[in-house]
């Protein structure tokens, strides 16, 4: 099937939520996908932030193959190996007590919902205020289920779908007064991502999330830190709320978190576990066989491979190269960003635009988030040589105005 008929054939029976790219994937090797015409491209956004041991990583389509020859899905209703194992490795590496495992990003983060609804009412008791309000941040995004489009902070976003749940109300992000001025006895959660993604990579700050800490604690209200694209290695560290030292009640995951089969989670202390009971909660595919034996080799690469150093190393290379680039062009306005979750933010929205298609077009794959920032999202595995490609076709196409620019090579491969 050739871009044209697949987009075709598209138009006439999904609907349309998506506006696709015009290129037809095949297949993913190492850093690289390739198209219906062989054409390869460098991938630096990873699925979205998915696929952090790149393409065909041999240790994942060997725990894939070997599991599902033997199980695939049981459904919640029966123990299998592997969901024990899973827990208690994320609890390890979190500082956190215990797991729920679910599908996706959004569904986590409703679950996350639930549980500081669910913890409020279980503490109240005679004599304190009663706490349902959720304090989320301006700028957020968490998902497209009601739960996390209410607590997302994006207009754009909520509009065509309100009213939503009632009991939000918006802090501005990293604006401590504003935190503190909205705070009472009545807030059951102050919900919010350690670097906001689609917001535009805008990391906390550390003042923000201290005082976010220190004003939960003193009143039994939970800290929900959304780290489903920050998480898991991403910033050099396994979680980017470990960048700050600070540890929240309820942390969800996702992305790459089963290496691109679909998986999230929940981590929490024995404190709010307690108040979850058998029927509460739940989900039919969440924390299959499969997921969790494929996220236990994701773990058990990132340690034998040594990635979160390389995310570290890398990503401060990456990060000075843009810095540099940022000195060379005034269209560049900041450059920002931990680890391998980088961005670039241009002056104009569709300067941004005719970057990402400009680098498509010369086989690189990077993305624009919030308008006029471009977001780099590297699988782990990527090389300084890598990024010296990237920030290289990145300088030619500012250096010439976007599409005067000319293809640095032929990306054509047979392979
Ligand atoms: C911070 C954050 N939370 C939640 C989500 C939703 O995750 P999913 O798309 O898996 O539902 C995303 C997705 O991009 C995200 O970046």
């Amino acid at each position: 099937m050739s871009v044209k008929s697949v987009k075709k054939s598209e138009a006439g029976v999904l609907v349309s939520t998506y506006e696709r790219y015009p290129v037809l994937m095949k297949r993913g090797r190492g850093v690289y996908l390739y198209d219906s015409d062989n054409k390869r491209y460098l991938d630096f956004l990873s699925g979205i932030g998915v696929n952090a041991l790149g393409y065909s990583h041999p240790a994942i389509t060997r725990a894939i193959a070997q599991q599902s020859r033997k199980l695939i899905h049981t459904s919640n209703l029966f123990f299998h190996d592997y969901q024990s194992e899973l827990a208690k490795q994320l609890a390890e590496i979190s500082g956190l007590d215990r797991a729920f495992f679910s599908n996706s990003g959004t569904e986590a983060w409703e679950g996350a919902l639930k549980f500081a609804r669910a913890y409020a009412q279980a503490t109240n008791f005679n004599g304190h205020e009663a706490k349902w309000r959720v304090l989320a941040m301006d700028n957020s995004f968490h998902g497209r289920t009601f739960g996390a489009l209410a607590t997302t902070g994006q207009e754009k976003y909520r509009k065509p779908f309100l009213p939503l749940m009632p009991g939000v109300e918006f802090v501005t992000f990293n604006d401590v007064a504003d935190l503190k001025k909205k705070f009472d006895g009545t807030v059951c959660a102050v919900a919010l991502e350690i670097i906001q993604g689609e917001g535009g990579v805008q990391p906390v700050t550390e003042e923000f999330l201290k005082t976010a800490r220190k004003l939960t604690k003193q009143t039994g209200a939970l800290l929900l830190a959304d780290e489903i694209q920050s998480g898991l290695g991403r910033t050099g560290k396994y979680f980017a709320y470990q960048q700050f030292g600070v540890v929240p009640d309820i942390v969800t995951v996702a992305k790459p978190l089963a290496a691109g089969i679909p998986l999230g989670a929940i981590l929490t202390t024995d404190a709010v576990a307690n108040v979850i009971h058998p029927g509460m909660h739940g989900t039919t595919f969440g924390g299959g066989p499969l997921a969790c034996a494929v996220a236990l080799e994701f773990l058990a690469t990132l340690k034998r491979e040594k990635l979160l150093k390389n995310v570290e190393q890398v990503g401060n290379y990456f990060q000075k190269e843009l810095s540099k680039l940022q000195k060379k062009h005034d269209s560049i306005v900041t450059v920002r960003g931990i680890g391998l979750m980088l961005a670039a933010e241009l002056d104009s929205a569709d300067l941004a635009k005719s970057v990402v298609s400009t680098m498509l077009e010369r086989g690189i794959i990077i993305n624009r988030t919030h308008e006029k920032v471009l977001r780099f999202l590297p699988p782990y595995i990527i090389t300084k040589s890598h990024v010296d490609t990237v920030v290289r076709a990145l300088d030619s196409i500012l250096s010439k105005g976007p599409r005067n620019a000319t293809p640095d090579s032929n990306q054509r491969r047979t392979r």
